[in-house]
């Protein structure tokens, strides 16, 4: 929490440094505040990403990623109140979900979100329907080939990092131009943690920007250009990921690792 005097300490620092455009930015955020209902969760975030740049979104347990997520993904739940979100100069933080869709966000939540009762090609076609329209099957299929031997199994039926995959490929299937994953790692032996750092690597090189949030803070800083650590809503670090990986106060203190 900031006190009276902090807060005006920032607001003589900001008026201080010059701000860059947001819009400038490929994605920008700009001190964000965000509530579900009365509960002040995301107090302030900022953070700016460059194309096709990895950004690793750590902190503890309840530090506010999965919010600062949700927030991004413009969900209802928590309301953004305050702040400014661009994307390829665009305003974000004034559009709905579905809007912000549409630009191209993808949030892959931590759940995986797999529709049940469909096989994995129509989780794939379904994702489809809306335009504007992503990768091809048959393009998906050649980057995912396990998606393909399965493509007429029960999405809810394939195994944890088949689901992960599944959930990757199907934010593929839009649009994507800034994909945002929430704790990709859960629950996955490090084998398939592998084969999903792979994709993602692959992912970058095709010019996607990703934002990742995990538990397994070392993997995806290894995955990740740049790291920006939160605490109880707010940004206590911002850097290079190379950083934080050699930073073991930081680590210790923020990331229990
Ligand atoms: N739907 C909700 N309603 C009220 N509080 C919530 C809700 N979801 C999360 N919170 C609270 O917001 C804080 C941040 O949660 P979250 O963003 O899920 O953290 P993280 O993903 O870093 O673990 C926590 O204190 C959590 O209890
Ligand atoms: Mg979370």
């Amino acid at each position: 929490m900031l006190t009276n005097t902090d807060e005006s300490n920032l607001k003589v620092a900001n008026l201080e440094i010059a701000q860059p455009d947001p819009r400038d930015a490929f994605f920008s955020v700009r001190d964000i505040h965000a509530y579900y209902g009365e509960s002040y969760i995301v107090q302030g975030i900022s953070l700016d990403l460059k194309e096709g740049e990895i950004l690793a979104l750590l902190g503890r347990n309840g530090a506010g990623k999965t919010s600062t997520l949700r927030t991004i993904a413009r969900v209802d739940d928590p309301e953004l109140k305050k702040g400014e979100i661009y994307l390829g100069g665009e305003s974000l933080h004034d559009k709905k979900s579905y809007q912000a869709a549409q630009m191209g966000i993808q949030l892959v939540p931590e759940d995986r979100r797999i529709i049940g009762g469909l096989t994995v090609e129509e989780n794939l076609v379904l994702a489809q329907v809306a335009e504007p329209l992503g990768w091809e099957l048959e393009r998906i299929y050649e980057h995912f080939p396990r998606l393909a031997e399965r493509r007429t199994q029960i999405g809810t039926t394939l195994s944890g990092g088949e689901q992960q995959m599944l959930a990757v490929a199907r934010a593929l299937a839009r649009d994507v131009k800034l994909l945002l994953l929430d704790e990709p790692y859960e629950g996955l032996a490090p084998v398939i943690v592998q084969e999903i750092e792979k994709i993602v690597r692959q992912i970058k090189e095709l010019g996607i920007t990703t934002i990742i949030v995990e538990q397994n803070a070392v993997a995806a800083l290894k995955l990740a250009d740049r790291a920006v650590i939160i605490d109880m809503g707010e940004v206590v670090y911002s850097g290079t990921a190379q950083d934080v990986l050699e930073d073991e106060d930081l680590r210790n203190e923020y990331l229990a690792i």
